[in-house]
Parts: C-alpha cells; sequence; structure tokens
C-alpha cells in the first residue's frame, strides 16, 4: 500500500484529482468507482477543477458503490441526489454512462443482479473509496463474512447513528442499503481509499497495520495490489503513532 499524508483534504483531493487524470488520461473509455460521504467531496471538487482547465470526461463511465434502500433517488440525502449536487451536474459526463444502484427498484434482487452485469461490463480501472468509523467500505459491513456480489445489507446501528446528521427526522434514516460487494472492489485495476479527520484514525490504523479480518472489511484492501491511503494528518495520527519512521518521510 502506497500511504500519503496531507495537511488538508483539499491538498489531499487535488492529488486523487491528479490519479484519476492518469487514468481518465490512458484508457480510451475510463471507467470510475465512485464513492459518497463527506470524504471524496475534496476530489469531487479538484476533479471538476480539472475540467474546468480542460481535461475530457465525456468519454468517462462511472459506477456508484451503493444507494439506500427505503427512499427515493430525488430524496436530498439519496446518493443518487449527493452525486449530482456534487459531481454529475456539474461536468459533462454522458448521462448514459452514469451507474448506481436503484435502491426504490420494486425488485430488489434483480436490481443487485443488473448492476453486477453493468459491472462486469465495465471493469474498474480506479476505485475512491471512503472508510467508515466501523471499518466499512461501500455498506459492506462489519461481519463473520464478507459478500463478494452486489447486495441487499441492514445497516450496522452505528452506521445508522451516524449516518443520522444527515436527516431531519431521525425516523427517516435508512436501516437498509444495496452495496457493490467486495469482489468488484477488488478487481479494480488501482483503489484509493481516501479518509480525514481524527474519527478515522483508530480505523485507519487497524486497516492498514492489522489483520485481515472481515469485520474490519476495509483490511481486505491489503490483499490489493495497488492501494493508495490518503489522508490528512489527523486521519493518520496512530498510523503515525504506530510508525513514527512514515513521519521522517513526510517532513
Ligand atoms: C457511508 C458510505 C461510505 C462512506 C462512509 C463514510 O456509509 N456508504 O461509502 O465511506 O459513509 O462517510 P464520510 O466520508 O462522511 O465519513
Amino acid at each position: 500500500m502506497r500511504i500519503r499524508i496531507f495537511d488538508s483534504s483539499q491538498e489531499a483531493g487535488t492529488y486523487v484529482s491528479a490519479l484519476a487524470e492518469e487514468v481518465v488520461l490512458s484508457r480510451s473509455q475510463p471507467v470510475l468507482g465512485l464513492a459518497t460521504g463527506s470524504t471524496p467531496v475534496p476530489f469531487y471538487d479538484a476533479l471538476v477543477n480539472l475540467w474546468m482547465c480542460g481535461l475530457d470526461l465525456s468519454k468517462v463511465v462511472t459506477i456508484n458503490l451503493d444507494e439506500y434502500i427505503g427512499i427515493s433517488s430525488e430524496h436530498p440525502q439519496s446518493y443518487h441526489h449527493f452525486m449530482r449536487e456534487h459531481l454529475f451536474d456539474r461536468v459533462d459526463f454522458e448521462s448514459g454512462n452514469i451507474y448506481l444502484p436503484h435502491g426504490d427498484a420494486p425488485d430488489l434482487d434483480a436490481e443487485c443482479r443488473r448492476y453486477d452485469d453493468v459491472i462486469a461490463r465495465h471493469p474498474i480501472d480506479f476505485q475512491i473509496l471512503g472508510i467508515g468509523t466501523n471499518g466499512h467500505i461501500g455498506f459492506n459491513e462489519p461481519d463473520d463474512l464478507l459478500l463478494a456480489r452486489t447486495h441487499i445489507v441492514e445497516l450496522r446501528p452505528e452506521t445508522v447513528a451516524s449516518n443520522a446528521r444527515f436527516f431531519d427526522d431521525p425516523r427517516e434514516v435508512p436501516r437498509r442499503a444495496i452495496t457493490m460487494g467486495v469482489q468488484a472492489i477488488l478487481q479494480a485495476e488501482q483503489i484509493v481509499l481516501m479518509a480525514f479527520g481524527f474519527e478515522k484514525a483508530a480505523i485507519v490504523a487497524r486497516a492498514v497495520l492489522g489483520s485481515v479480518r472481515t469485520d474490519v472489511p476495509a483490511s481486505i484492501l491489503q490483499l490489493h495490489r495497488k492501494v493508495t491511503v490518503v489522508l490528512d494528518r489527523q486521519a493518520a495520527a496512530d498510523l503515525l503513532g504506530q510508525h513514527p519512521e512514515l513521519r521522517l518521510s513526510l517532513s
């Protein structure tokens, strides 16, 4: 794993956008795997800036990790809405090249199979990930096992509690979601895991330095050959505490 630690999430986002640009320029139809949450926002801002500076994104295919079940894709807290607001409405992606799972599909099992088919037809070149404070990636929650394929998941109480900050009415906070499985994530050619803030420091250290365990889903990334972990100094605090030599290479 490559680890890069920045003074601010803005600088980190700019770095990740440069990594994405390399991928976009080197493929005829680049496939970006995209994530939601506050963490990737600086990356999306930087990518929009690159687009405004001349980067052509019109051939890019995007595949999102996950979506809530129980709210419509028009709901302001849906991941469809989030992606429109932070990226899709700001650049010139082809609407036919944008894929998200539909949490409001009438047949959710069929929707899972449809999404696996989308992923199979568009192997992911560059996968962006955030990390939950419990170690989840996408909505692959800590459990006795991790599922390979797109599936429906009951969100863990800590995830529901953490997501509640975005909802006016706590009764509206979704308890279930549809998420890409770990196979699609691990099959991405390149993965960038981003994390910012002290509240991510402990789980980042466990994911990067600890054993590979299904109750720390992000630790499975240790098995992938091209992962970059992009942090701010707060999220890197425990890593640096356990590996002071990292600090030397940063000064
Ligand atoms: C949600 C998403 C994850 C994301 C996590 C962290 O649970 N499904 O993909 O990594 O939130 O969110 P944040 O980046 O706001 O800390």
